[in-house]
């Protein structure tokens, strides 16, 4: 019986590897809507949106891409999904590829929102109108609407919660020992984040309130230098191996950490690798341990949360922005015009733009920041279920 279900398990790996190498890598996931439902050809419902999210490796994209995907069949047409498993040439392949096969929409969540310009443009040069989806794409006049979350508030909500938790604004002077950390420097979306949080967090570095050890961020620091926190890719072994460095500076826990600034759950969960690695003193749920934001609201950082391992983290409804990518995407479709009441500057053109709303979420739902809800809160949304979280 054993063996029977290990046979079965390797084949099916085998079956993906095959599908995988076929693809070029990328993974695709086509809609069944083509398989001749009896719309006739120049029936709008035959138009194809194709989708490529960045990488398949962290669970909000794999969301993102499935809902967006979900929706835009459940209106009636045509979503191929793909996902470039973090390459920059794989994304521009998929893109070829939809100019190939005469999509209509192409919705790009960006790998690399610089490195994408080209691709793009190609498909601008297609007629094919082109939605930047969560991430901007760069320095090209090639995109039509850019749909994400309001960028800034992400980065005011963990400073919030941080400078809550010190008692910052009761006058608590400390000095509180605090680590911070960007998200990908090849993501604009990361130097937004750390603006919102920066501009709240610097005036403690300059008062000397606030101080790193690892001697990362100074009083002189600017919002320009971001990317020297930075972590690649947004990837948790590498903010793991960057905390594991900068902990060489707290003496075994002889420098106590009070705070973590983190912009990504999977950065916070490096974090806490790195912490609970070199067995330092601190325990969660005691005074002792950092207080460590985050972003996404991903199971492990829930779960995290439940245990007093992470405080926090900023919650944005992937399926509330694949719904309204999708409504636009209709919209589109029909020649109906797109309510995009904002506009983000990519270094060449005002996007018009769409920036829906976040909220923190910490255990109990406590803390001031308006708007703040608990880890049960976003399981009774459904988002994620309890069991998954630890959710008693
Ligand atoms: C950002 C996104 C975040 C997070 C991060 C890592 O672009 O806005 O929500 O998902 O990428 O994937």
């Amino acid at each position: 019986m054993r063996k029977a279900k290990v046979a079965v398990v390797v084949l099916l790996v085998a079956i993906m590897t095959m599908s995988f190498a076929l693809t070029g890598c990328s993974s695709s996931r086509s809609s069944g809507s083509d398989s001749g439902d009896g719309a006739k050809s120049g029936d709008a419902k035959e138009d194809l949106v194709f989708i490529t999210m960045p990488t398949e490796a962290e669970e909000r994209w794999i969301k993102d891409g499935e809902e967006l995907q979900k929706q835009i069949e459940d209106a009636g047409y045509k979503a191929e999904l793909t996902f470039a498993q973090d390459k920059i040439e794989q994304q521009n392949s998929d893109i070829e590829n939809a100019i190939n096969k005469g999509a209509k929409i192409i919705i790009i969540g960006a790998k690399d929102g610089t490195a994408v310009g080209p691709a793009v443009e190609k498909a601008k040069e297609a007629g094919i109108t082109v939605i930047a989806y969560d991430r901007l794409i760069m320095d090209t006049d090639a995109v039509d609407y850019y749909v994400t979350f309001q960028l800034e508030k992400v980065g005011v909500l963990e400073a919030s919660y941080l400078i809550e938790k010190l008692g910052l604004e009761d006058g608590n002077k400390g000095p509180f020992n605090i680590e911070l950390f960007t998200g990908s420097p090849d993501d604009n979306n990361a130097k937004y984040f750390f603006k919102g949080a920066w501009e709240l967090l610097q005036p403690y570095f300059e008062s000397g309130v606030l101080v790193s050890p690892s001697g990362k961020v100074t009083k002189d620091f600017t919002l320009d230098d971001w990317q020297d926190i930075a972590i690649d890719s947004w990837k948790m072994e590498k903010a793991q191996a960057e905390m594991e460095s900068r902990l060489a500076k707290y003496g075994g826990g002889a420098t106590h950490l009070d705070a973590v600034l983190s912009p990504y759950d999977g950065i916070s969960k490096g974090v806490i690798n790195a912490i609970e690695g070199q067995g330092l003193p601190w325990t969660p749920g005691t005074p002792d341990w950092p207080y460590i934001t985050g972003q996404d609201a991903m199971t492990t950082a829930l779960s995290d949360i439940l245990i007093d391992k992470q405080g926090e983290t900023v919650w944005k409804d992937t399926r509330v922005l694949a719904k309204k990518v999708a409504e636009v995407s209709v919209q589109i479709l029909k020649g109906e015009s797109v309510d995009a009441a904002d506009t983000m500057n990519n270094n060449n053109i005002d996007v018009p733009s769409i920036l829906l709303d976040s909220q923190s979420v910490t255990k109990n739902g406590e803390s001031d920041a308006s708007g703040t809800i608990s880890v049960k809160e976003v399981v009774d949304s459904g988002y994620v279920t309890a069991d998954e979280v630890g959710l008693k």
